[in-house]
């Protein structure tokens, strides 16, 4: 600081003393008082289902929250990819769930698959862009607002045994940085179990090659850290997901019957159904809610405040806060809107400059033209007056000569009445 005091910090331990309590004062139901109120506001969990036409996805979700949630098959024939999305008010004990599944209808086919994974993308953007522009509002009303930001992914993998497709490994490397994906293999009852295992490791080892970060299950609290670390090595889920029921022992379980056999979906020697929901609802929900605020949109956020200009450090390196930054963009703004409008004002000034030559040269021209046009007429009117000179004079002379003419003719009449007269005489005589 420029001139200002130079206080030396005390560490943390000498800032902060340790005191013993004499006696119970209650803080200690601070986590019972939060437990109270998450359950009063009740919880948001928002999934989206990815995965190609018929895959599954709709029974998936319908055991894994054991309800049905009545949705209709999608067509196969949409020029592109669309996103579906249904929101049901769950309950249970007394906990209220607001559960929101996004659908993807049409994925995977169209002939041109490039742009598939667009309007995924897309949806997930949009719903962090609108959670930003929440957060902007000067008037906020982030606890009553509706989050549709996206929890987790399930990506369904289409059980060829032969590994990911193309389309699967670019959208989830779209996805990566942006959601929570959990990859699962769907249908996997029409796989057999040997092929399984080398499917699943096939898979896995295409994700790691091609840098796809999926969810792992957090293994930080010590309360869940063993159960997360074993789940993490049996990704992706082969999973199999049935509408139907059957009877075992003295319970109606979720079930697919085949002429050779049955496959029961809660059976974990069947399938992985019970791990995924045991990893997705029961163990990590908060988690993939927290790493969506906290991981995946506190990214989205960061690049779109640097988009619109702001950061935290200038171009030294030196913190600057939002006011700063706001403060220099403004200042900038307005050298940038004084710049053009001395910009204009100079083009207008040479525009103005420019007419005014070009009116003068017109106007030259004119008394140019004028000029001409005068010395012509008086010219033709010098010709004329000489002409006119020239005609007066020949009149003139014609008249001159005309006089002289006509008193010669008299002359020559007065000497021959003379002649006559005296030849009249002598022949008298
Ligand atoms: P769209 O919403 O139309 O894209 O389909 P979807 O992915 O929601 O699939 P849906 O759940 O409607 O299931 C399509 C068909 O697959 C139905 O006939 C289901 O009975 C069947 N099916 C669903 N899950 C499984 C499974 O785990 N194994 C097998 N073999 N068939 C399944
Ligand atoms: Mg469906």
């Amino acid at each position: 600081m420029a001139g200002g005091l130079e206080v030396e910090k005390p560490s943390v331990e000498e800032q902060v003393r340790k005191l013993k309590l004499s006696g119970h004062v209650g803080f200690d139901s601070l986590p019972d008082q939060l437990v109270s109120k998450s359950v009063q506001n009740g919880f948001v969990f928002n999934i989206m289902c990815i995965g190609e036409t018929g895959l599954g996805k709709s029974t998936l979700m319908d055991s894994l929250f054991n309800t049905n949630f009545e949705s209709s098959p999608s067509p196969h024939s949409l020029p592109n990819v669309k996103l579906k999305a249904h929101t049901y008010e769950l309950q249970e004990s007394h906990v209220r769930l607001k559960l929101t599944i996004v659908d993807t209808v049409g994925y995977g086919d169209q002939i041109n698959k490039e742009d598939s994974f667009k309007s995924v993308v897309d949806y997930i953007d949009n719903q962090f862009e609108n959670f930003l522009q929440e957060e902007l509002k000067i008037k906020r009303a982030l606890t009553s607002y509706n989050d549709n930001r996206i929890h987790v992914c399930l990506y369904f993998i289409c059980p060829t045994g032969h590994g990911l497709k193309s389309i699967d490994l670019v959208c989830m490397k779209k996805l990566d940085q942006k959601v929570n994906i959990i990859p699962i293999i769907a249908k996997a009852d029409t796989i057999s179990k040997a092929e399984l295992q080398k499917f699943k490791v096939k898979i896995v080892e295409e994700l790691k090659n091609n840098d796809v970060n999926i969810y792992e299950f957090p293994i930080d609290d010590e309360s869940v850290s063993e159960v997360n670390s074993t789940m993490n090595t049996h990704i992706p889920f082969a999973v199999v997901g049935s509408t139907d029921f059957m009877r075992v022992g003295n319970k109606m379980v979720r079930a697919r019957q085949y002429p050779w056999g049955t496959v029961q979906v809660e059976n974990e020697s069947h399938c992985d159904f019970v791990k995924l929901r045991e990893m997705l609802i029961r163990t990590n929900m908060e988690d993939m809610r927290e790493k969506t605020h906290c991981l995946h949109y506190e990214l989205y956020r960061k690049r779109r405040l640097e988009q619109m200009g702001f950061s935290d450090v200038d171009a030294d390196n030196k913190p600057v806060s939002f006011q700063q930054t706001f403060e220099a963009k403004r200042t900038n703004h307005l050298q940038e809107l004084q710049q053009k409008e001395d910009e204009m004002r100079q083009m207008f000034v040479v525009r103005v400059k420019e007419k005014e030559a070009e009116l003068k040269d017109a106007e030259k021209e004119l008394h140019l033209k004028f000029d001409k046009l005068k010395k012509d007429h008086q010219d033709e009117k010098k010709k004329i007056d000489e002409q006119r000179k020239k005609m007066e004079d020949d009149i003139i002379e014609f008249n001159r000569r005309k006089s002289q003419h006509s008193q010669m003719t008299s002359n020559s009449h007065h000497t021959l009445t003379l002649g006559i007269g005296k030849y009249l005489h002598f022949s008298k005589e």
